[in-house]
């Protein structure tokens, strides 16, 4: 099976590149700079020529709140070039593997979302990957949506590392109290897509469970709850202060609770996410032995 992974430097990219699960041969996997995903021609000559039996998609405009100003260049990265890697991928009958976010919902259910929730989002960010799903469902067959949520790793700009850098730093911090969401390590999302392709690799093509699917760790908590956690694991005190999210005045709306259900995806390929503090544990572990 030859695997394709577009955006292979952000931090879920370099997570599927570190996963023990990423075949090294027969793979080939393009940071930004060696693929822009905007540039349909390059695109279209990559695909005719690799032709991937699998694209992974970890390529996107991912600045929530500097979207809500850069909305066309957010909508070109994140909806017209994934509309035309479906197409494409369509056209070759290569599986598109594209990860989506909790941020399509309005956050007003008050429990975890399922998968056949009703979308509404309420940034440009949100928007622009719905579109993208709307879009792969219509031209692809052959295509696994994963939405997932509040990503941290080791890897890149996330939470996760905004804050160990402030607390080392000694910065006081305030974090946002009243959004809950579910953090998910971007290494274990890797390794369960990874398991999944496997699967798909030994299925009868015709058969296989395509389709939208959550993909989340869990307990779900707020941001200050995760922060807090972060520093805990790290054995930092850092003076940390519960704000409103009405106390940033980035202009971005954001989901008050988008916690994501991830039942269907454990029971259709019996692969479940560890609990975003075991991977928290393991990280913290790694960064004390300065790996
Ligand atoms: N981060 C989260 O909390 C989160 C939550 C839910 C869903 N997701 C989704 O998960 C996926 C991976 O996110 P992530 O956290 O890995 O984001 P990330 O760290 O921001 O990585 C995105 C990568 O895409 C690259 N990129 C941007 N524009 C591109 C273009 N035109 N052509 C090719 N590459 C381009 C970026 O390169 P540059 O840095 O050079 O621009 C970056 O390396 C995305 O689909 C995102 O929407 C993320």
């Amino acid at each position: 099976m030859k695997l394709l992974l577009l955006g292979a430097g952000g931090q879920l990219g370099q997570a599927f590149c570190q996963s023990p699960f990423w075949p090294g041969n027969n793979s080939l996997a393009l940071n930004h700079a060696q693929l822009d995903i905007t540039d349909s021609k390059a695109l279209q000559q990559l695909i005719t020529a690799y032709q991937p039996d699998v694209v992974i998609n970890c390529a996107a405009y991912t600045k929530v709140a500097l979207a809500q100003q850069q909305a066309e260049l957010c909508l070109q990265i994140n909806t017209n070039a994934v509309v035309h890697l479906a197409q494409l991928c369509a056209k070759a009958q290569c599986l598109l593997v594209q990860f989506s976010t909790d941020y399509v919902f309005n956050g007003e259910k008050g429990s975890a979302y399922i998968e056949t929730d009703s979308t509404a989002p309420l940034n440009v960010y949100g928007q622009s990957k719905l579109l993208a799903e709307q879009a792969i469902q219509q031209h692809c067959q052959r295509y696994l949506i994963f939405r997932t949520s509040w990503l941290f790793s080791q890897y890149g700009h996330n939470f996760y590392r905004t804050m160990l850098t402030l607390a080392e730093k000694g910065t006081a911090i305030s974090v946002v109290d009243d959004e809950t969401g579910c953090p998910t390590y971007a290494g274990d999302v890797a390794d369960a897509v990874l398991k999944v392709l496997a699967q798909y690799n030994q299925s009868d093509k015709a058969q296989f469970s395509y389709g939208i699917y959550h993909l989340a760790s869990t307990p779900a908590v707020s941001w200050y709850q995760f922060a807090s956690a972060i520093f805990a694991a790290h054995q930092l005190t850092p003076v940390l202060t519960a704000v409103s999210s009405k106390h940033w005045a980035g202009g971005v709306k954001r989901p008050a609770y988008s916690a994501l259900n991830s039942r269907a995806f454990s029971t259709t390929f019996g692969i479940s996410l560890p609990s975003w503090q075991q991977a928290l544990t393991r990280l913290s572990r790694h960064r004390d032995k300065g790996d």
